[in-house]
């Protein structure tokens, strides 16, 4: 099976189907998440960092561990679109570093498209990484890697000012060659006008129910990640209480002589 690709993206928008999109980080989730064949696109989001390696926030994690884990998510899927994150200062600096390290993605991480944080400010990195032949998703909004410049992670969009700004970072990455937009905690009404004015797909994350689409870290769906939940996501299972049930069961039988028994021995 073909994975989907931009053109999927965009003929969903266009029949007024919903996106579906989640996270993931290594092979053993990323083909759960894949094989569920209900998913468009799974983001090997930088939001790694804090799920998977217990980092504070998203700021630390480097390009290559960003690549290796979309490496890993790229065995494993055959049917959701696969999108690498760009982190925190692989597309600062220049035009010529973000492509570069965009490319990193598609060549070694085997992934179909990036995606990068910013407004306006970034439309000529997503010009030139779009040029690269590189899609590139655009995420406008809270951007967590912009927290010390924001005062942490606080809904966007709230004054009027602050509405049009939005509203003309999403065309100028329109503009700028960007097949979809992340709108992340803003607003539901600001989300609708934004998507009703776009005609490449918007996928939400706190923005709402008038998105084309939606997106949520996986470890918070089912429940594994623990620190803090936001207000935008929904757990759905509790993985974390069913793994530790079977870990104290194991260790009981391990304890009581009960495990190995002789269907797990050898003769
Ligand atoms: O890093 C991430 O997981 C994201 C999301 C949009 C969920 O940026």
């Amino acid at each position: 099976m073909a994975r989907k690709s931009v053109n999927d993206f965009a003929e969903k928008k266009r029949a007024g189907e919903r996106l579906v999109l989640l996270t993931a980080y290594d092979y053993t989730f990323g083909k759960i998440v894949d094989d569920s064949g209900v998913i468009d696109g799974i983001l090997v989001g930088d939001s790694l960092a804090m799920v998977v390696q217990g980092a504070e926030n998203t700021l630390g994690v480097t390009m290559d561990e960003m690549v290796y884990h979309t490496k890993l998510v790229s065995r494993a899927a055959t049917n959701a679109m696969v999108i690498g994150d760009m982190p925190f200062m692989s597309y600062h600096t220049s035009v010529e570093e973000a492509v570069r390290n965009a490319g990193r993605f598609i060549k070694e991480g085997g992934a179909q498209a990036i995606k990068l944080e910013g407004g306006a400010e970034v439309k000529e990195k997503v010009r030139s990484i779009t040029n690269a032949e590189i899609p590139v998703m655009a995420h406008i909004g809270l951007t967590p890697q912009a927290i010390n410049r924001m005062g942490g992670y606080k809904v966007q969009g709230k004054t009027v000012d602050a509405k049009r700004r939005l509203m003309d970072d999403a065309l100028a990455l329109e503009d700028a060659g960007a097949f979809c937009i992340v709108l992340e905690a803003i607003p539901m009404e600001l989300a609708r006008d934004i998507t009703a004015k776009l005609t490449i797909p918007t996928i939400g994350i706190g923005a709402g129910m008038h998105c084309d689409g939606q997106i949520l870290v996986l470890h918070d769906i089912i429940g594994i990640f623990e620190r803090f939940l936001p207000k935008f996501a929904k757990r759905y299972t509790n993985l974390k209480e069913e793994t530790l049930n079977a870990v104290k069961l194991y260790a009981k039988e391990v304890t009581a002589g009960v495990f190995p028994s002789e269907k797990e021995s050898f003769k």
